[in-house]
């Protein structure tokens, strides 16, 4: 059964702008739709809610249109039984709100210049609209909807995807929160970061199982820098000071240009879990930029020295490779690309030596894992193919091995989480499921059902949506168990 909840007119045309249209373009109804077709089966040990987040503009931009400006919307589709039901909602940020109020687009957008002329905007160059459109994550019974530029949380329900409102962590929040918050599955503990263009330049956060934020701490950093990402074990956290960040020069005189400086050193902060600044140890590596971390954990290397294992995704060209003669959409797409590899790096707490080793040459992002394991050594990640997400990579770092599945012809899908089956033992005991968007049926989504121990092998099922999923970012998968309805 399809209820259309609420119908909103996109108010937008951009013939020449790829992000508006075709598979990324905005839709406009909010639905529900229950027992939903599948082709194959859903297994019913799979239960819970796979939640993504991503851009959905309703207004004609002031400007040229970034993927990254559009509202926010969830897409989720829970199982339970061996049915699906699915549901779409834009996040109702104050952004948001006050353009429905106008009727227009209010702010400027990624491409475009600051506006004096425009209210304060957010981010941490104060003059773009939050609209908490980059990723999801679960805790204390909420989802929370965050930007990336570092935005205010926006608290939603994870089941009917209603928002809740702005969670102050009881009124502890000093800031914003970054993209890429993490909870701690053995704690319940939430860890983020945030930037700014103004001091502190870089702070790092804890917040109580229960939503009290009951740590901040800002952290010295040289000046504005743009970490995307952050990692933690059971005792520590690792922040990140990359050198790609805005041109000091050009941000004093309120220009905002992204530059990579190859000749200077990545840096990673590890600093206990209630750590401040002054118990930070910095550990450096050669220059590169990483926007996704895989995971972390604690190990004792062969000499006997506690050593931090990191794996992330390394940028292969942080600059990138796009001239401004090119053009604006040309500079965009080259920002985009997302090419980067699978990389370890290794931060030795005995000796403060730092190494980092490149685990496979192809090119991989959106990693994602088994988050019930999130900060002990876990042995696989599964992988989106880049720059054109066509296929999905599940990494075996213990072998050294990967097994590949494609999507098929004109088929795509992003980030795609690992969700455990029902009384799993293994660390990949369980199902990838992807929302993947087909050029072929533009105006159908569909969500397929992989079996992670065999991830080569066709779909267990393909689950039919009854309308376009546009392509997005971040997205999280909570255990049914955990719900709270
Ligand atoms: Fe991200």
């Amino acid at each position: 059964m399809l209820t259309v909840e609420s119908e909103i007119a996109i108010d937008i045309t951009a013939p020449d702008n790829p992000f508006l249209r075709g598979l990324f373009g905005p839709v406009g109804r909010e639905i529900t739709a229950d027992n939903l077709e599948v082709e194959g089966e859903i297994p019913r040990d799979l239960y819970g809610s796979y939640l993504r987040n991503g851009p959905n503009p309703i207004f004609q931009p002031r400007g040229r249109y970034h993927w990254f400006d559009g509202d926010g919307m969830i897409h989720a589709i829970h199982f339970e039984n061996g049915r699906a039901s699915y549901r779409n909602r834009w996040i109702r940020t104050e952004g948001f709100v006050a353009e429905r109020q106008a009727r227009h687009a209010i702010w400027p957008g990624l491409m475009d210049k600051p506006d004096p002329s425009a209210p304060r905007g957010a981010g941490s160059d104060g003059w773009l609209k939050d609209t908490a459109n980059t990723d999801v994550v679960y805790h204390n019974g909420h989802a929370l909807a965050l930007w990336y530029q570092c935005g205010l949380p926006y608290k939603i329900d994870a089941f009917t995807l209603e928002t809740l409102g702005i969670e102050t962590f009881s009124g502890g929040l000093k800031r914003a929160v970054s993209a890429h918050a993490k909870v701690d599955p053995q704690t319940g503990e939430l860890l983020f970061f945030d930037y700014s263009t103004h001091a502190p330049f870089l702070t790092y956060n804890v917040v109580s199982p229960n939503g009290e934020l009951i740590h901040h701490a800002p952290i010295d950093v040289p000046g504005p820098r743009l970490p995307h990402d952050m990692a933690f074990t059971p005792r520590y956290s690792i922040l990140m000071d990359l050198p790609l960040f805005w041109d000091p020069e050009l941000l004093r005189r309120g220009a905002h240009k992204v530059t990579f400086y190859p000749e200077m050193q990545s840096r990673f902060a590890v600093l206990p879990r209630m750590g401040t600044n002054t118990d930070v140890r910095w550990f450096e590596t050669s220059a590169c930029y990483i926007y996704h971390v895989v995971n972390a954990w604690e190990e004792t290397n062969s000499a006997g020295a506690d050593e931090i294992v990191m794996d992330a995704c390394r940028v292969v060209q942080p600059e990138p490779s796009a001239r401004r003669a090119d053009g604006e959409l040309a500079r965009m797409k080259a920002f985009l690309r997302l090419e980067a590899q699978l990389c370890r790096w290794r931060f030795n707490l005995a000796t403060g030596a730092a190494s980092e080793e490149l685990l496979d040459d192809a090119r991989t992002e959106w990693p994602t894992i088994n988050r019930a394991r999130m900060g002990r050594r876990t042995r696989y990640a599964y992988n989106s193919c880049v720059p054109h997400f066509e296929g999905i990579v599940k990494y075996d770092v213990e072998r050294g091995s990967s097994e590949k599945y494609l999507f098929g012809p004109g088929r795509t899908a992003n980030e795609c989480p690992f969700a455990p089956r029902l009384g799993a033992r293994d660390e990949d005991d369980g199902y990838v499921v992807a929302f993947v968007a087909d050029a072929n049926q533009p105006e159908r989504g569909e969500v397929i059902i992989l079996d992670a121990k065999n991830i080569g092998g066709a779909p267990i099922g393909r689950v039919k949506i009854p309308q376009r999923v546009p392509v997005g970012f971040h997205t999280v998968w909570i255990p049914g168990e955990q719900m709270r309805t």
